[in-house]
């Protein structure tokens, strides 16, 4: 087996304002990661159509997108931030893929069972082969770790499936397996009024997430409202399983302390929830209070934000380029 030099490729769907879950879920992680890899990240507007979106929406939350990754401290200087759509390498290689893929493995796939439910044959194709375009970010930098949150495992096998089957198929050793990088304690971040469901940019209720763009206000007001129940806080963290909620406010303030779920629950065993919910607003108050301001800040020049994706998709070209030009000899295409 070749051995590939370590590189990590993650995607954001510019679908609506970021949200407390992918900041403390995805973003953060990828502000860690980039101590120890070279990182490539991409906000995926080709994901984006595969549902309806207003273009005037997508290209804003584009750029909210990127804003979001620098307040959060990804360092676009040496790394690699940029839009999906202005590297044509990915769509070309999304379409070898296309071929090498199968629609039982795509079949397969929960998120497309999810979000077809009954309405399958009036789906989108784009839709079905999402997976191969994903697989096609990643395999297009011959990237070797992915972070990805529990609900992108399914997909990433897949791109596994067809790094493999390619390589098989072709007798080549080209493409690595790329691997997961499975988040630390905060993997999950659930709605504020339900704790059984993830927290979401679909959600119908606002009061359920909290926006990297959310006031101080809104912040405090969001958790003095988040569901709990009427008990005190337990002991010890087996009495969490059926309490999802409180699971959950003490799963966000462990993150944002980046301590333990124990040493969390250990401050706050016996006590009322408004002791918990107080300490909590105050704990993202100071969390996400300076990447709100720096979101604003970035937003307020989107010529700058717009050349820092000019020179991202450059830089991305350069790594995709040269390796879309193996692909195509080895299909037989050169
Ligand atoms: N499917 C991912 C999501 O919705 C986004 C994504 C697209 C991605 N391409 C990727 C994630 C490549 C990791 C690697 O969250």
């Amino acid at each position: 087996m070749t051995s590939f030099q370590k590189r990590v490729f993650s995607g954001v769907q510019p679908t609506g304002t970021l949200h407390l879950g992918n900041y403390l879920g995805a973003i953060k992680n990828f502000v860690e990661l980039q101590k120890e890899y070279e990182c490539i990240y991409c906000v995926v507007d080709q994901h984006a159509i595969t549902v309806e979106q207003n273009p005037n929406e997508l290209r804003s939350n584009t750029l909210e997108v990127l804003a979001s990754f620098i307040a959060a401290g990804v360092d676009y200087k040496e790394q690699i931030i940029f839009q999906q759509s202005s590297v044509a390498e990915h769509s070309q290689l999304a379409w070898v893929f296309n071929c090498v893929s199968r629609i039982g493995w795509l079949n397969r796939m929960t998120q497309f069972k999810d979000k077809a439910g009954k309405n399958r044959e009036n789906v989108s194709v784009g839709l079905m082969v999402y997976p191969n375009l994903m697989a096609a970010d990643i395999l297009a930098y011959l990237a070797t770790h992915v972070p990805v949150g529990d609900d992108q495992k399914q997909h990433l096998e897949l791109s596994r499936d067809i790094a493999q089957k390619f390589n098989n198929d072709f007798k080549v050793d080209f493409f690595p397996l790329p691997e997961p990088l499975i988040y630390g304690n905060a993997t999950r971040v659930m709605s504020l009024r339900d704790g059984t469901k993830k927290m979401s940019k679909s959600d119908a209720s606002e009061l359920s997430r909290i926006l990297l763009t959310d006031s101080d206000d809104d912040i405090s007001s969001k958790i003095r409202k988040a569901k709990s129940d009427s008990d005190l806080i337990p002991e010890d963290k087996d009495q969490l399983q059926n309490k999802p909620e409180c699971l959950n406010l003490i799963n966000i303030l462990s993150a944002c302390l980046d301590q333990s779920i124990e040493k969390t629950l250990a401050g706050y065993a016996g006590k009322e929830y408004s002791k918990l919910k107080n300490d909590l607003a105050d704990t993202l108050i100071q969390v996400v209070g300076p990447v709100r301001k720096k979101i604003l800040n970035l937003l307020d020049n989107k010529d700058e934000l717009n050349k820092i994706l000019q020179v991202g998709s450059e830089k991305a070209s350069t790594i995709a380029g040269p390796i879309i030009k193996e692909v195509y000899k080895i299909v037989g295409f050169k």
